[in-house]
């Protein structure tokens, strides 16, 4: 591979594009021709057929004849929702993709520049914008498939385990998961209260919402107490350190002194964390090591107590709260 294939900014901008028009889904519902797909997708048509020959050329969708279009295995992805909602312009896949455009100012200063694009932070953005925040909420959600409801490392603890604490939980699809493997759970889904908002649905179509409570609320203020189990999955690779150790410490509080924290992604076992780059230009956040994770966690109260692995391969990290002195 040459420096400028490595370098070529066009084909990914392309299938965005491609995603944000919908070209998969009309072609999908019979619109085959480009005159049909440009009228379709209020799109200009010489610019359309240009970008789809590219596409072509890369081996996503097929011209089957001149200016005629068909899906082929790659394309079919795109009608996928998850994928839709990571590539789709007005949404929060347009939110990851310019972020990008930052990454030399967050090089240069070691700290998000985000708001150099989007005039604040990622947080606040999300506040401003609700359309995107709610892409936001399925992508992280339902958008990731069924989540594994293992996250406790031997089964046999389970027995101890009788309220469950999903701090940052999203719309809830992790708890939902949990509360149907464990009939005899209570949950609580703590997070913001535009997102909360969104997970009576999640919980519903569970057939959970009887075992549950929701608390519209930060993490940085005072969590739930007394919760036999508190999760943190995907929430601390969001954050730099000394937010990650705020959102721990508070964690510790709430589960002294006899409950445990289980962490789900952003810690890994070996000498090197993922470089994590999205999280770098979106929220200032990285993945960390376990020595670096242990220190944080020692720091906010918590001392790791086991290290292992869902069956569907994510680390699971147990902690449980340090004595005070
Ligand atoms: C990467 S998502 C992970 C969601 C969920 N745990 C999952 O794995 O799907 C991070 C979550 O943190 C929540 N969040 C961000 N800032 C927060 C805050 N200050 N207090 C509570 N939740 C917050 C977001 O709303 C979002 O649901």
């Amino acid at each position: 591979m040459d420096l400028w294939e490595l370098t070529d900014l066009s084909t990914p901008w392309c299938v965005h594009v491609a995603a944000t028009l919908r070209i998969a889904d009309l072609i999908a519902a019979g619109s085959m021709q480009v005159d049909q797909l440009a009228a379709a997708s209020g799109a200009d048509r010489d610019s359309l057929h240009r970008v789809l020959r590219h596409l072509v050329s890369k081996g996503l969708f097929e011209e089957t004849s001149p200016g005629r279009f068909a899906l082929n295995e790659v394309s079919r992805g795109l009608l996928d929702e998850p994928v839709r909602l990571g590539l789709d312009l007005n949404g929060i896949g347009g939110r990851m993709a310019h972020s990008w455009g930052t990454l030399l100012s967050a090089v240069r200063t070691g700290r998000p520049a985000y708001h150099e694009v989007f005039g604040r932070g990622f947080w606040e953005d999300l506040d401003a914008h609700p359309d995107v925040a709610a892409s936001f909420d399925a992508l992280m959600g339902p958008g990731h498939g069924v989540p594994d409801s293992h996250v406790l490392i031997d089964p046999a603890d389970w027995e101890s385990v009788k309220t469950v604490v999903d701090v940052g939980g999203g719309t809830g699809t992790l708890l939902a998961e949990v509360l149907r493997a464990r009939p005899e759970v209570h949950g609580t889904l703590v997070d913001l209260p535009r997102t909360v908002a969104r997970s009576g649905e999640v919980f519903q179509a569970a057939g959970v919402a009887d075992r549950v409570t929701t608390v519209a609320q930060s993490f940085f203020d005072p969590l739930p107490a007394a919760g036999d189990l508190y999760m943190l999955k995907n929430v601390l690779a969001d954050w730099p350190d000394q937010e990650a150790k705020a959102i721990l410490r508070r964690c510790a509080e709430a589960a002294r002194p006899s409950g445990r924290v289980a962490v789900l992604g952003g810690v890994a076992p070996g000498e090197d964390a993922s470089p994590e780059l999205l999280m770098m230009v979106l929220v200032g956040g990285k993945a960390r090591t376990l020595d670096q994770f242990r220190e944080l966690a020692r720091e906010a109260g918590l001392g790791v107590s086991a290290v292992g692995r869902q069956p569907s391969g994510r680390v699971i990290v147990e902690c449980r709260p340090l004595l005070m002195s």
